[in-house]
């Protein structure tokens, strides 16, 4: 199996030195950087458009997923592939049409994911599996960095691992919120193999190739 991924979520980072902030996240060795997209509308919080990742992309060469915590996700899914994500994310209760949506995101030559909050059962996205590249369990209800992990969604990853492997296709089961030494290992156990980790990993920020580090042996464990 492949090493886990420790993909940060730059929610947390300074704004006002975003370019900064992932050229440090780049040198602590990280796989991915998770862009949380939020419009104020499918959760209580509002942060970046596609100009502000097209603005950073010429400035790391690791790859970019965009999560989208935005309602009507079809809308604007051509941006952020054309601001440099080559994942798309939108979550399951985010659009009535979530099989067209997957297939817009193909059709523009991105990755697909598919996100589901810990209310939302994984019925809402076994029908579409042909379709994902990457499922994202939220162990937290989505809006902020800083929360509690949710333990009684490791069931739920479990049930996720099993889902997929009943597919027989390489989907990476991803996990977010709360992510860090403590809560990380209980994620892994349950199936998951990309750790989005934000609030753990910049109060590191002075080792963040050390905490990058730890972060995945304890995920590899
Ligand atoms: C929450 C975001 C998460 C969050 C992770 O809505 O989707 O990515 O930023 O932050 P931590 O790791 O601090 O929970």
């Amino acid at each position: 199996a492949s090493p886990p991924r420790i993909v940060p979520s730059v929610l947390p980072a300074d704004f006002s030195r975003l370019g900064e902030e992932c050229q440090l996240l780049e040198r602590a060795g990280v796989d991915r950087i998770q862009w949380d997209v939020m419009d104020g509308a499918f959760v209580p919080n509002m942060t970046m458009g596609p100009d502000i990742i097209a603005s950073v992309r010429p400035l790391v060469t690791l790859g970019f997923e965009a999560h989208l915590m935005v309602e009507e996700p079809d809308r604007m899914l051509r941006r952020w592939v054309q601001a440099g994500c080559e994942i798309v994310i939108v979550h399951a209760e985010s659009t009535r049409h979530l099989h067209r949506t997957l297939a817009a995101v193909h059709d523009l030559g991105a990755r697909a994911g598919v996100a589901v909050n810990p209310a939302t059962p994984l019925s809402a996205v076994e029908h579409v599996l042909d379709l994902v590249d990457l499922l994202l369990v939220m162990t937290v209800n989505p809006g902020f960095g800083g929360q509690e992990y949710l333990a009684s969604m490791e069931p739920k990853i479990a049930a996720a691992r099993a889902l997929i492997a009943r597919t027989g296709r390489e989907i990476e089961l991803e996990v977010d919120g709360g992510i860090a030494r403590s809560t990380i290992a209980g994620a892994a156990q349950a199936g998951a193999t990309t750790f989005c980790a934000g609030s753990a990993l910049f109060r590191e920020r002075d080792r963040l190739a050390d905490e990058v580090a730890q972060l995945r042996s304890l995920a590899a464990e």
